[in-house]
């Protein structure tokens, strides 16, 4: 499939927008500087911190798992059975104990941080498949 042109010159901090790139869905996340920075505050509740076994281009592989740390580009697919994980703000606390923000799958309860790195002890294996993309200008992102 084609690369897919996403516009990011206009994503909020905080928001989250959907793409769609070879027919799966890809989240695009403007991550808030206290998000960015909170990713380092949890590594010890994630099964794969470093991202060693995930699915992801070498240029991403970083504390970020992005080229840009205020972007998050992954696939919006659920490494356990592929539901689609939501996007929670505060009320993620109620999910994972001190970490703010995430996501959480509503199939069988995994979950996973800002970066989409998946905690201990829920079905999904793994960290959110982050596609391959860059940045053609500074608000234009290619997918693919
Ligand atoms: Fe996401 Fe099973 S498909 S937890």
């Amino acid at each position: 499939g084609a690369p897919v042109e996403v516009n990011v010159g206009k994503i909020q901090p905080g928001q989250l927008i959907r793409a769609e790139w070879r027919g799966k869905p890809v989240y695009v996340v403007r991550r808030t500087e206290k998000t960015v920075n909170d990713l380092a505050k949890h590594d010890d509740q994630l099964r794969d911190p470093n991202s060693e076994k995930a699915q992801q281009p070498a240029y991403a592989t970083n504390a970020y798992r992005s080229i840009k740390p205020e972007f998050l580009v992954a696939l919006g697919v659920c490494t356990h059975l592929g539901c689609a994980p939501t996007h929670h703000g505060g009320d993620f606390a109620e999910f994972v104990e001190g970490v703010p923000n995430g996501f959480y799958c509503p199939c069988h309860g995994s979950k996973f941080d800002m970066a989409g790195r998946v905690f201990q002890g829920v079905p999904a294996p793994l960290n959110l498949v982050v596609p391959e993309h860059s940045f053609t200008s500074d608000d234009i992102l290619l997918i693919g």
